[in-house]
């Protein structure tokens, strides 16, 4: 018998295998184990950290902005690339976002993709310590199909938390880190128990560095447009300091670049979800 790589999870991890020597049937395990944990990556991550999955994604120009200056960004890529992103909503748990992304795009976060099926509605998360979304935006409307769960700290004025909790949407409050934004830490933790398995994060700059920073990313997806905004003024995908020096720069791993129409989809991995599986 041959086995790509173990289930991690510790309700069976290896009793399948034990059984099958007690009967007298070898067990090789670890051809294409690498291969196969990419495949159930989101599983093993969550099975194997105690944390959803957690995948950082952008519309990037060539020099690494997602927005101008002015906040705008519609659109950074093409229409191919958009749909990558709706099939992705469509594999992930949860949609995250945070608050500025909101008052400047007032996105909906819902799977989108061209045919009348019902797809399945990612949970919609969103980073707002002090609750400055505004009840008109859709993300807090109520009138989205799926849930809306607006994650804030002890920062919220109690009026605000009245104001925008309705069926459909959630306010939670949760621990400040040391920058006094949302605890990501915490917030995965939350949403673990809930059984999200897999977040996609989608920006903007300063949540992505938030992840980046707490070492709460596994993967990276980055569609690079054939463009150029320039400027220092433009947001940046990754907003906030990281690294001071070259040498403390975050590397990413696998990188696989592959054409979405006139946009470059690369995806890379930031922490190693085999390590659990294959120490
Ligand atoms: N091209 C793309 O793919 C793309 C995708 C998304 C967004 N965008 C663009 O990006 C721009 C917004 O990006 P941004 O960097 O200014 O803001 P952002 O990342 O969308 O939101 C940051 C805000 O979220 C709140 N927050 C709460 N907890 C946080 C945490 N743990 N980490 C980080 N933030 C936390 C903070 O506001 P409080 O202190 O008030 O809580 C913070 O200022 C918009 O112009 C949008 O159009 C582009």
């Amino acid at each position: 018998m041959i086995i790509a790589h173990q289930d991690p999870n510790p309700k069976v991890n290896g009793a399948g295998i034990r059984r099958l020597a007690a009967a007298g049937i070898p067990v090789e395990i670890g051809p294409y184990g690498v291969e196969a944990i990419a495949l159930n990556e989101i599983y093993c991550r969550y099975i194997c950290a105690g944390r959803p999955f957690v995948t950082l994604k952008a519309a990037i120009t060539l020099d690494g902005k997602i927005a101008a200056a002015n906040g705008d960004s519609r659109w950074v890529s093409g229409p191919p690339a958009l749909r990558y992103v709706h099939w992705l909503r469509h594999v992930y748990d949860a949609i995250l976002v945070g608050v500025n992304t909101v008052l400047a795009d007032d996105p909906s976060l819902t799977c989108r993709l061209p045919n009348d099926r019902p797809y399945r509605q990612p949970l919609r998360v969103i980073l707002d310590s002090r609750l400055r979304t505004l009840p008109s935006c859709r993300v807090a409307s109520g009138d989205l199909p799926g849930e809306t769960l607006i994650a804030a700290t002890e920062l919220a004025p109690a009026a605000a938390r009245i104001r925008l909790a309705k069926p459909g949407v959630k306010v939670e409050i949760f621990p400040a880190d040391d920058a006094g934004d949302v605890d990501v830490v915490a917030l995965l933790r939350h949403l673990h128990a809930r059984e999200i398995g897999s977040v996609l994060v989608e920006g903007g700059g300063r949540v992505h560095a938030s992840f980046l920073r707490r070492r709460m990313a596994d993967k990276l997806a980055l569609a690079l447009a054939p463009k150029i905004i320039g400027g220092s003024g433009a947001i940046s995908w990754v907003g906030g300091e990281l690294a001071q020096v070259m040498r403390e720069a975050r590397a990413v791993r696998n990188l696989r670049p592959r054409t979405l129409g006139q946009d470059l989809l690369v995806e890379g991995y930031l922490e190693d979800i085999g390590e659990c599986l294959l120490a």
